[in-house]
This record gives structure tokens, C-alpha cells and sequence, in this order.
């Protein structure tokens, strides 16, 4: 049985055009929007907000009073947790990679801020996390409370229905989009536009976070359409992923001072960062055309930006001095 989302967020979200970055990149002035999913408003907002709307109320309707979810240390989806539990009343405990102290702020500091309790995990893979989570989740029990575990990043069948909102606002927003452009991590996200929008719609700009990140969209996404999706219908890039997750790459580098200085829009170096790259690398190839719309799905990450100590350097190195 699946339970009634909890209102969490603020929706619709705005659809802004993007004529500067759009030239910038090679599009036409009307043929790239950007969706605001950055302002869905709760705890500085961002994408994981839609996505809890369903896994919080599934987790009320349990009788939960403890959310437990799991993440990095900047983890934004660890973070929106914490403020869905600040504001709903409910205790939070954020199993995380890593060990206290290696970082500090960004989306740390306000899971301190929200009242979150840590626990660290050590330097563990997605298994160990999770072994981890179920050992709190032990804990909790034994004291006596009712704790709730909320997937990886948000994302499952039922998170992913937040997803299929933001597709019917777009279809709404934009009848003739083309292509809606997306930071695909834990898959939450882009399955749920996937089951909206239909596969030939949704471009995912996979950030790395998971071995097998089309296994994960099919996944979500099937149970909620009449599509028969299957990986290869998928459109998934994979070449923006460089060193890995947390690393600054050149074309992200590119991506969030074009951002910023074409249409004064903050992108995060792990998530839009990489997504806006790749969407700079598929109008280089010819898969996203002028003439078409775009839409590039903003999902916040800002607090990773101030998380990020690379990120603050390279910003320091663009800083220009005036009569220098
Ligand atoms: C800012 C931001 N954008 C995009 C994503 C990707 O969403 P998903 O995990 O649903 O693939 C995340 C996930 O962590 C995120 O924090």
C-alpha cells in the first residue's frame, strides 16, 4: 500500500528561461529553461524534498518518531532529512562515510544546525554503510523508539514519485519540451521523470555514485509506467564523471563559472555542476539541438559548494580585482 506523501515543499517549482546561458553553449535564446528545483524551499531546498514527501509520510503512517538515512558526510539528502525531521518533530540520525572532522561545513553544519545526531561509519562502501544504519536502527529499537530508514539518497520506487510531479509540472510549464537535463546519482530522480516524461525525454548526467546507475532508473522507474523502460532506451552520459564523485573537473569548472556569469546561477561542483557539463558536451555532439527545448533540471547542492574546499579555491582564483 503506498502512503500519502506529507507536504514538505514548496511546488510548482519556477521554469525560467535562459537565453544568455543558452548562447553560451550554442542554443538558440528560447530553447534552454531552467527548472528551480533548488527552490523547493525546506532547509535550503533542492531535489530530495519531493522525494521525502513520500518516503516521511510512508515513515509517519509506520508510526515512525526516528529518521535514519545514510550518506557523505555532505550529503544534501542527508541534510534535507534533517530538516524534514526538524520540521515534522521527529528525532533524525545520519549514518556517514567518513570519520569526524574531515569536513566541516556546507551541508554538515546544518545538519548540526537541524539538530541531526552523527554517526560516524568509517571509510566503508555503500554495503558497509548500510550494515551501519540497520546496527543504529538496533540501537534505536532497544531504547525504545520507532525508527523509519529512508533509501540511500532518497531514492526507490516511492521516492521516485516526487519525480513524477516535477515531469507533470514540466509537461505543463513547457508542452513541447524536448529534453529535460539531470544530475543522475542514486537514480531517484531521473526515474521518476523517466516514468513522467517517457525515456526519450530525460537526458542523465551520471555523477558516479553508483556502479550500475541505468540498473538503478529501471529499477524506480518501471513499476510507475506503462513504458516497458529498459537500459538501453535510457539516455545516460557517463563521461563526466572524471576521478570520481567529490572531484573538480575541467568541464565543471567550465559549467559553474558559465553558470554564474551568464545567468547569475549557482550550480553545486558534485551534482549540476556535472550535469551542466554534460549538457555543454551533448550540444557539442549533436544530441541536444538548437531549435529544440531544454530544460536543465537545477537541483540545488548549494550548501556542497561551502563543503567543498576545492571549489572555494578555484571560486578565489576567478575573483577579479578592479584596476589590475
Ligand atoms: C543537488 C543534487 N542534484 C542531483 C542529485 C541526484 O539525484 P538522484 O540521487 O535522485 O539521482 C542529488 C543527489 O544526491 C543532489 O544532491
Amino acid at each position: 500500500m503506498t502512503h500519502p506523501p506529507v507536504p514538505l515543499g514548496t511546488f510548482p517549482t519556477p521554469l525560467e528561461p535562459a537565453p544568455r546561458l543558452a548562447a553560451a553553449l550554442g542554443l538558440g535564446p528560447e530553447d534552454l529553461w531552467v527548472k528551480r528545483d533548488d527552490l523547493t524551499g525546506l532547509g535550503a531546498g533542492g531535489n530530495k524534498i519531493r522525494k521525502l514527501e513520500w518516503t516521511v509520510g510512508a515513515a509517519l503512517a509506520e508510526g515512525a518518531d526516528t529518521l535514519v538515512t545514510t550518506g557523505a558526510p555532505q550529503s544534501n539528502h542527508a541534510r534535507l532529512t534533517a530538516a524534514a525531521g526538524a520540521r515534522l518533530g521527529l528525532d533524525v540520525v545520519l549514518v556517514l562515510r567518513g570519520t569526524p572532522g574531515a569536513s566541516r561545513s556546507g551541508n554538515l553544519a546544518l545538519d548540526g544546525l537541524f539538530g541531526a545526531r552523527l554517526a560516524w561509519a568509517g571509510e566503508v562502501d555503500q554495503a558497509g554503510l548500510d550494515t551501519a544504519a540497520a546496527e543504529v536502527c538496533a540501537r534505536l529499537r532497544a531504547d525504545g523508539a520507532r525508527p523509519a530508514l529512508i533509501p540511500f539518497g532518497g531514492s526507490s520506487t516511492l521516492g521516485a514519485r516526487g519525480y513524477v510531479r516535477c515531469g507533470t509540472e514540466l509537461r505543463e510549464q513547457l508542452p513541447d519540451l524536448r529534453t529535460a537535463v539531470v544530475a543522475l546519482g542514486s537514480g531517484g530522480t531521473m526515474a521518476g521523470l523517466v516514468a513522467a516524461l517517457g525515456s526519450g525525454s530525460v537526458l542523465g548526467v551520471d555523477v558516479g555514485a553508483l556502479a550500475d546507475p541505468a540498473a538503478a532508473v529501471v529499477e524506480f522507474a518501471a513499476p510507475l509506467t506503462a513504458e516497458e523502460v529498459t537500459p538501453d532506451a535510457l539516455r545516460i552520459r557517463r563521461d563526466q564523471v572524471g576521478a570520481g564523485y567529490a572531484a573538480l573537473t575541467a568541464p565543471v569548472r567550465d559549467a559553474l563559472r558559465l553558470a554564474a556569469r551568464s545567468e547569475g546561477l549557482v550550480l553545486d561542483p558534485v551534482y549540476t555542476g556535472r550535469a551542466l557539463a554534460g549538457l555543454h558536451a551533448a550540444v557539442r555532439d549533436g544530441t541536444v539541438r538548437p531549435g529544440e527545448r531544454t530544460v536543465f533540471l537545477h537541483t540545488g547542492g548549494l550548501p556542497g559548494l561551502f563543503g567543498h574546499p576545492d571549489t572555494i579555491a578555484f571560486a578565489e582564483e576567478g575573483t577579479r580585482v578592479f584596476g589590475a
